[in-house]
C-alpha cells in the first residue's frame, strides 16, 4: 500500500457519503482536497482560517492538531457550528489521518 495515500471519507450536503484516495505528500488541507475533488467548498480566504466556508464536522475520532486561537475565533462567528467543528483549511492531510471522516457543514449564507 502507498503510504504517501490516506482514505478519508466525506459526507457532503445531501447526506452522501464518498471515501476518498487523498495523497499526504503534497502539503494539502482539507479545504484543499475537497475543491480538487469538486466538493462544494468555498475555502473564499483560500486557507487563512477567515471564512469558515470550508467548516466540516469531524465524525471519526482522530487526534487533530488543535485549533489555533484564529480558527477558533472563526469558529466562533460562524453559523452551524458544533463541538466537533474544525475549519477544513487547518486539517492537514497528514498518514495519521487515514480514515478521517467529516461531514461538510452547511453553507453560512
Ligand atoms: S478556507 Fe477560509 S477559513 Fe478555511
Amino acid at each position: 500500500m502507498d503510504s504517501n495515500i490516506i482514505d478519508i471519507t466525506i459526507v457532503d450536503r445531501n447526506g452522501d457519503e464518498q471515501t476518498y484516495q487523498a495523497p499526504t505528500d503534497m502539503g494539502l488541507n482539507l479545504m484543499d482536497f475537497c475543491r480538487a475533488v469538486e466538493l462544494p467548498v468555498k475555502g473564499e480566504c483560500g486557507g487563512m482560517a477567515l471564512c469558515a466556508t470550508c467548516q466540516v464536522y469531524v465524525l471519526s475520532d482522530h487526534p487533530l492538531a488543535e485549533a489555533s486561537d484564529d480558527e477558533l475565533a472563526m469558529l466562533d462567528q460562524a453559523f452551524f457550528v458544533k463541538t466537533n467543528s474544525r475549519l477544513g483549511c487547518q486539517i492537514h492531510l497528514i498518514p495519521e489521518l487515514q480514515g478521517l471522516k467529516v461531514a461538510i457543514a452547511p453553507e453560512n449564507e
